[in-house]
């Protein structure tokens, strides 16, 4: 059943999703590849699509893919679809150029991570509206880590207790997103998530639980994991 989307909601959540997944290995762009016999964006903008406060969702589309991606999701829930650009920070600027002023939150989202929960995206939701300008979902580390020269030799033992592994989706104020994708001298910079833009920007980023739902799909072996963990209740 197609879900309808609050239309007083104040959250926009961005979907890039135009990457090609070279990790996953042969196969079409990563976001079209089948979990459970469906695409891993429809198992995304699924959940995203349940979280009470989503107003719009834009999802950045590979570009010779528009069509395909529209046709697929017209069933699951209104979607703006736009093409996707040559980095993850493109199609992020583009799908973002797609919100209108009044949404003042806009919570960015991996294709990738398709298993994170409606809950996910109301808390980082939540954190926002109750002022942080930036929220990331994070975990702890559970390796131990080293810093380790280009020779393979080690250099430093991290102290892990101040470190995190950080998920999406991701929450910001409408405005501070903007302003940092507007400072982002390079677009086609290789900045692997936007927090990472508005903390250059001196914007405080504030963390909250994370979920081992929202698992980025990369490896091959995230594909297994990711189908067990649809079996779990
Ligand atoms: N993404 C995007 N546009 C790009 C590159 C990535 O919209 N030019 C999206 C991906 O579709 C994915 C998310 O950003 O949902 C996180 O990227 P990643 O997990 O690296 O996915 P891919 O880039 O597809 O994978 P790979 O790096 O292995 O090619
Ligand atoms: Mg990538």
């Amino acid at each position: 059943m197609t879900a309808q989307l609050n239309p007083r909601g104040d959250v926009a959540v961005l979907v890039p999703a135009a990457g090609a997944g070279i990790r996953l290995g042969p196969g079409g762009p990563k976001a079209l590849r089948l979990l459970d016999g469906e695409p891993l964006l429809v198992h995304a903008v699924r959940r995203v699509a349940a979280a009470p406060s989503v107003r719009l969702i834009v999802v950045a589309a590979p570009s010779a893919e528009i069509d395909a991606v529209r046709a697929l999701l017209a069933p699951i829930a209104p979607v703006t679809v736009v093409a996707g650009g040559a980095e993850r920070q493109e199609s992020v600027a583009t799908a973002l150029a797609a919100v209108p002023d009044e949404i003042e939150i806009v919570l960015v989202h991996d294709a990738a991570r398709a298993l994170a929960p409606p809950e996910l995206v109301e808390s980082v939701a939540a954190a926002v509206r109750g002022g942080s300008p930036a929220v990331i979902p994070v975990l702890p580390v559970v390796d131990t880590v080293k810093q380790v020269g280009r020779d393979g030799i080690v250099l430093a033992t991290v102290d892990r207790s101040a470190l995190r592994s950080v998920q999406t989706p991701q929450g910001f104020r409408h405005k501070v997103l903007a302003a940092a994708h507007a400072a982002a001298s390079d677009p086609t910079s290789t900045m692997t998530d936007d927090a990472g833009l508005v903390e250059r920007a001196g914007v405080e980023v504030t963390c909250v639980p994370g979920s081992e739902r929202a698992l980025k799909i990369t490896r091959p072996l995230d594909l297994v994991l990711a189908e067990a963990l649809l079996r779990v209740p």
